[in-house]
Formats: C-alpha cells, sequence, structure tokens
C-alpha cells in the first residue's frame, strides 16, 4: 500500500522528549527523513540507534539565530522540507506581571518558533505542511502560567493570518493545542513534588478519561495535520485535551 509519509522529509525542533520525540518516532516508523533540533540528545538516542540513515540530530537552541542558520544549512543538501514541526516550548511557573517571564517563553514558544519557519521558509516543498503547538490553556486560565498562556495565544494568532499569507505556495499552516500531557514539562515548572501531585490531580478530575494524555496521543494528531487527509485543513487550531476544556 502506498505509504504517504515514505521519503518525505521532515524538520521538528524540541525532539528530545515528549510530544516532539514522538513526532519524530512516529514520522520516523512511517518511513519518513527526520531532522531533528534540541538542545540535547536526551531520550531521542534510542531512535538514533533504530534508524541510523533516516534520523538526523542536530544540537540546537531555537532561541540563537546562529543555530536556526545551521539547522537550514544542515537540511539544503537533504532536499525539500515536506513536513515542519516547530515543536519545542518551555513553560515556567511566574506569578503576577512579570513582563520578563513573558519575554523568557515567547523567546522560545512564539519567535523561536516563527523562526524556525522563517529560516526554513526558502527550502519549504510545495506542498509542504507546518503544524504549530499551541495549549489548551489559550481558553482557560491557570494561575501563576499567565505569560505561557500568553505567548502560545499569540503563536496561535500568528500562525493564523500565517496560513492564509502561505496558502497561496500549497504551503498548509495548522495549530494543535495540547491539553495537558504526560511529559517532562510539568516537571520543569520548579513545583515541589507534593504541589505538582495535588495540580495533577486537580486536573484529572476535569479530564473526561481521567487521566493525562500521553504524548503519542498528540503526536498522533500532528500527523494527521501533515497528512494529505488533512489537506482541507488550513489555519484551524485543533484542542486535543482529552475533554478539559469542556468543563
Ligand atoms: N505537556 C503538556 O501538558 C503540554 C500542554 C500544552 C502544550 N504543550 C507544548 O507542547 C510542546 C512540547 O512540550 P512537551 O510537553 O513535549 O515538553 P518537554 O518534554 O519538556 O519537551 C520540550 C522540548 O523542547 C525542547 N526545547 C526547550 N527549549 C528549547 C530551545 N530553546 N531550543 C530547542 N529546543 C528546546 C526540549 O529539549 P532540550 O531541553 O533538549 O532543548 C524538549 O525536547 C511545547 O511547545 C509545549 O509548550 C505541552
Amino acid at each position: 500500500m502506498h505509504n504517504e509519509f515514505s521519503q518525505r522529509l521532515a524538520v521538528v525542533t524540541g525532539c528530545s522528549s515528549g510530544i516532539g520525540l514522538e513526532v519524530c518516532r512516529l514520522l520516523l516508523e512511517a518511513g519518513t527523513r527526520v531532522v531533528g533540533m534540541s538542545r540535547t540528545l536526551g531520550e531521542l538516542a534510542p531512535l538514533q540507534h533504530a534508524y541510523p540513515q533516516q534520523l538526523h540530530w542536530l544540537a540546537g537552541d531555537v532561541t540563537q539565530p546562529a543555530d536556526l542558520q545551521a539547522l537550514a544549512r544542515y537540511v539544503q543538501p537533504l532536499g525539500a522540507i515536506d513536513y515542519l514541526v516547530p515543536n519545542a516550548g518551555i513553560a515556567e511557573l511566574a506569578e503576577g506581571v512579570q513582563p520578563q517571564a513573558f519575554a523568557r517563553q515567547w523567546a522560545v514558544n512564539g519567535d523561536g518558533a516563527l523562526n524556525t519557519l522563517a529560516v526554513l521558509r526558502g527550502q519549504l516543498a510545495s506542498p509542504a505542511a507546518v503544524v504549530f503547538i499551541g495549549t489548551f490553556l489559550v481558553q482557560r486560565s491557570f494561575p501563576g502560567l499567565a505569560a505561557y498562556i500568553a505567548s502560545k495565544a499569540a503563536l496561535v494568532a500568528y500562525a493564523r493570518t500565517l496560513a492564509v499569507e502561505l496558502a497561496a505556495a500549497q504551503i498548509r499552516v495548522n495549530t494543535v493545542s495540547p491539553g495537558p500531557t504526560a511529559t517532562a514539562i510539568w516537571g520543569k515548572l520548579g513545583l515541589p513534588e507534593e504541589t505538582l501531585a495535588a495540580v495533577a490531580s486537580g486536573v484529572n478530575q476535569r479530564l473526561l478519561s481521567g487521566e493525562f494524555l500521553d504524548a503519542a496521543a498528540v503526536a498522533e494528531v500532528v500527523l494527521f495535520q501533515l497528512s494529505r487527509g488533512a489537506r482541507g485543513v488550513w489555519g484551524q487550531d485543533w484542542v486535543v485535551d482529552n475533554g478539559f476544556t469542556l468543563s
């Protein structure tokens, strides 16, 4: 059977853990060549061993223009990019109004994602698909995460108009907004273990499944948005949240 992902080329940032790692895994399983970038290799190491020809990893920080330029140079000889997932992201707790907290998170979540697209724009295939990563919290509140939520909200808004601007080049831009997903990002918020457990328990009560999403559940939706099956989906933000935003 024809597999549309076979032999295609994808670039995924934030590939060393969580959702980005699962997007890489699914693409590799489907036969796509993947270039991943993150600051550390992390949990991508086993995939490097399993797919030595298909997977390329580049150490890099999406907030550093030189690293993004290096990514573009690395990808150039590999051919045109069919799929781009600027997934790298951070979340930082910050009580009250702290413009610097917004700046730090926008640097990765917004600027980092948009600059990844900007630097690779000329290397995208036609057609190509781009999936940005938002958050379910754009539709909700979460004390301490105002700056994080705002950084993602701006990205989602940016992506909607980019979708119109890039449509003429047959570049489809969409966003997937994950709900509470069991990844390392929660542990990096800096909450004491007991507080984190209490937060998780409160969140669980609002999830229709009663538990956090696993990263693959989000990654599978990302893959669908990249696929021809989603060829009619332009500039949309799909919330994948086990029902959190329903209550
Ligand atoms: N988990 C959730 O509940 C949830 C909910 C909504 C949205 N999201 C979003 O989903 C995306 C993936 O997050 P995750 O949950 O999978 O968390 P994660 O496991 O912490 O993964 C984050 C990834 O981003 C990379 N990264 C962070 N800063 C970077 C930088 N400056 N340059 C390059 N790479 C960087 C990390 O790798 P290195 O540290 O090795 O660089 C890691 O690979 C993020 O955009 C996040 O905001 C997550």
